[in-house]
């Protein structure tokens, strides 16, 4: 009795999943590179892995990049966890970083393909430094990885 009132009072970890641009036409992109699944099905299999780690997600996308960082100032008023995998804007968007960097919370970096063995372009990320992780080329998988890392004190604590 007294163990179930101790799990109660630990509420259940809040993360944000926020995927940017060109994400949401993620089947029709290279499989190869991206696995060939479509966003509607990755966010599905989030919040599959989301209820087996006991976190709350919202996930999110847009192609807007002022939209992307409004959704991480939302972000800081609830999340304790942020994944983000803001595509192509992660190699150039000072805006995005510098969003980013408000988080107090674990940040972690997703990348479907492995950006570090692609263009030279791609493999700057100006969000690389301030992630408490990074996870490249491991196709939808990567978000499983992410919550699983994030999930990990949390359920720890909850015994
Ligand atoms: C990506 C990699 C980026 O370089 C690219 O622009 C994307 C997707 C990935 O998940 O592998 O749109 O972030």
């Amino acid at each position: 009795m007294l163990c179930l009132r101790g799990m109660a009072s630990i509420a259940r970890m809040r993360v944000a999943v926020l995927n940017g641009v060109n994400l949401d036409v993620l089947d029709r992109r290279d499989p190869a590179l991206y696995g060939g699944v479509g966003l509607a099905e990755l966010e599905g299999r989030i919040y599959q892995w989301s209820k087996a780690l006991e976190c709350t997600t919202r996930c999110r996308q847009t192609n807007s990049e002022g939209q992307f960082v409004e959704w991480c100032h939302d972000a800081l008023d609830w999340a304790d966890g942020v994944v983000l995998n803001p595509g192509a804007w992660s190699h150039y968007s000072y805006a995005i970083r510098d969003a980013v960097e408000l988080f107090t919370v674990p940040v972690v970096e997703v990348h479907l393909s492995n950006i570090e063995e692609r263009e030279e372009w791609r493999r700057v990320s100006v969000i690389g430094d301030l992630a408490a992780k990074r996870i490249l080329g491991k196709g939808p998988d990567g978000y499983h990885e992410a919550l699983e890392f994030l999930a990990a004190p949390h359920l720890e604590k909850r015994g």
